[in-house]
């Protein structure tokens, strides 16, 4: 597939189903999507590109508070560091498989960092149960 640059709302629209088309069949995280949070994708989507857009265009679309979100997870299932890993692997293969640039560089810095962030808040969580 040829790679270009994130230009608009629509190309994070493709990121993010390309995304969740890999994080759903994946052989390890794939049943928290699919089995324990059921993830409603027609829901989702919005609230997840909103978020991305926020982050990358300097839009405040999103409000939302993405930590409680994965508290709820992480209680069902703790998300554990290898989780983590997988999701940030699928997120930058997906970005490399579309996209290119800086704002393509931006969100997979960005996914990192919040993803070592969130890692430490859930085992934190994890600690007082
Ligand atoms: C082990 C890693 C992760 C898993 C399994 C996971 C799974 C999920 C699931 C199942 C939801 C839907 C929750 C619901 O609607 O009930 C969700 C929401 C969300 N996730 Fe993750 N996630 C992970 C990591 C991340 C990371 C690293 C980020 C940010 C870079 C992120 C950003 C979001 C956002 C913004 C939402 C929407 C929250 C809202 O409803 O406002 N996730 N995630």
């Amino acid at each position: 597939m040829e790679t270009k640059l994130i230009e608009d709302r629509k190309d994070i629209e493709t990121f993010v189903k390309l995304f969740y088309d890999k994080a759903f069949k994946d052989d390890l995280i794939g049943f928290i999507f699919v089995d324990i949070v059921k993830l409603d994708l027609t829901s989702h989507m919005p609230k997840i590109v909103d978020f991305w857009e926020t982050i990358l265009f300097d839009t405040p679309k999103y409000s939302g508070s993405p930590m409680d979100s994965h508290f709820a997870i992480n209680k069902l299932v703790p998300l554990k560091p290898e989780f983590f890993e997988r999701w940030v692997f699928i997120f930058k293969q997906t970005m490399d498989e579309l996209f290119v640039g800086e704002l393509a560089e931006k969100a997979k810095t960005r996914a990192n960092l919040i993803a070592i962030l969130m890692q430490n808040k859930m085992e934190n969580q994890n600690d007082k149960m």
